[in-house]
């Protein structure tokens, strides 16, 4: 199949491309390198021996887009485009609706009006907000303490792709909440490149590795876990590119909801340790206040996925740290002036 994948230059779109090409898919990138660069892309041509078609453009820009249709005949879209950080999404909440919200319009009129019917949306573990029973499954509450606007964005999504349903129920929607993806691909080729400080765990931990900064802040040690810190269920890019190409070849009339994690929760220690026995020496911490908005734990119960897309995560959290070490020791400064 023909795939729209907007967003395709970032850190989980890079990494879907390859298993859409490994799985005979032909895939078609949309992004304007918002968060992200053209570099990923070409190291997605190295790995795979197939240039990537691209263009280079706002989803929101409408004649862009037409054009994009246009030229390609496309079976089905994954739709990763849109932006993330959460502490960004706090302080410039404008964008990040406009952003996520109106991507998501063009993207469902242009699909209209050309008539391609199947849809795959980046949705997350951020939709169950507060929720408390672990491990949580896809019936759990969401919309609940949900503490910024990025996490509202994709809430809202997924209402409109529900509503949007009700309207035009021979369309194939899925909704695919991720967990907490890590990792890289093992030919260390391409991974994940935040720009400036890293929001996320494992990224910080690796600049510390790589010396490029002094130690790790560990947010609370005295919450109710296996050691104090925080539990959350990583799961690999790799497996995670996976799972869309499992439900691309599920897709079927009507909203299904699945969430993509490992089922296993780590605490922030455990994930450091992990890492440490990668770079084979100890990385500098400091157990520090508790981060607000953090809750205590959270894992999912990728239970459906395994039963309906006959999807599961089978890279271990040593797995992905050693992969997140190869892609940062051998790209320090990321996609800029690597020597890979
Ligand atoms: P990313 O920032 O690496 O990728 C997103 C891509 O979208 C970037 O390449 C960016 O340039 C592009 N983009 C942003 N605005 C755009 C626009 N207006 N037009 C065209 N392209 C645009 O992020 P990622 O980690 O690969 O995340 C992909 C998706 O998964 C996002 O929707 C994200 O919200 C969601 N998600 C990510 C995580 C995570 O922790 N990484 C967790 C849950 C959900
Ligand atoms: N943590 C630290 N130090 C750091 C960074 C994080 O101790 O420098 C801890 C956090 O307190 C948490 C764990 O590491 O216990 C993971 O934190 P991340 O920021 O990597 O991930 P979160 O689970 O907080 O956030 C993720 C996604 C968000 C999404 C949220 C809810 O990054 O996009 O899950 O699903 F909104």
């Amino acid at each position: 199949m023909n795939i729209l994948v907007t967003g395709g230059a970032g850190y989980i779109g890079s990494h879907t491309l390859i298993e859409l090409i490994e799985a005979g898919h032909h895939p078609i990138v949309v992004d304007n390198l918002a968060n992200s660069s053209e570099e990923s892309l070409r190291r997605v041509g190295t790995i795979t021996g197939v240039a990537v078609p691209f263009y280079e453009i706002d989803l929101r820009d409408k004649d862009g887009l037409e054009n994009v249709f246009q030229d390609n005949a496309i079976n089905a879209v994954i739709h990763f485009a849109g932006l993330k950080a959460v502490g960004e999404s706090v302080a410039q909440p404008l964008d990040y609706y406009q952003t996520n919200l109106g991507t998501t319009f063009s993207l469902l009129e242009a699909m209209e009006r050309h008539n391609v019917t199947s849809l795959i949306f980046s949705s997350s573990a951020t939709v169950y907000g507060d929720a408390k029973t672990m491990p949580i499954t896809e019936d759990s509450q969401t919309g609940i303490g949900i503490t910024n606007p990025y996490g509202q964005t994709k809430f809202m999504i997924e209402q409109i792709l529900r509503d949007y349903s009700v309207a035009h129920p021979d369309w194939n929607i899925t909704l695919l909440r991720y967990f907490n993806p890590v990792g890289a691909h093992p030919s260390g080729k391409i991974g994940e490149d935040p720009s400036g400080t890293p929001n996320n765990l494992l990224p910080y931990v690796t600049q510390v590795a790589i010396g490029r900064r002094e130690f790790v802040s560990v947010y609370g040690d005295d919450y109710d876990t296996v050691d104090g810190t925080g539990v959350r269920d990583y799961i690999h890019v790799v497996d995670l590119a996976k799972g869309h190409v499992a439900a691309l070849s599920n897709a079927q009339p009507g909203v299904a909801v699945y969430n993509l994690g490992t089922g296993k929760g780590t605490s922030v220690l455990e994930l450091i340790h992990s890492l440490e026995k990668a770079v084979g020496k100890a990385i500098p911490y400091k157990v520090v206040e508790r981060r607000n908005g953090d809750v205590a734990t959270n894992y999912a119960s990728p239970e459906k996925a395994a039963r309906e897309l006959a999807w599961k995560a089978e890279k271990t959290i040593d797995e992905a740290t050693a992969d997140s070490w190869r892609w940062q020791s051998m790209n320090p400064e990321g996609f800029n002036n690597s020597t890979s």
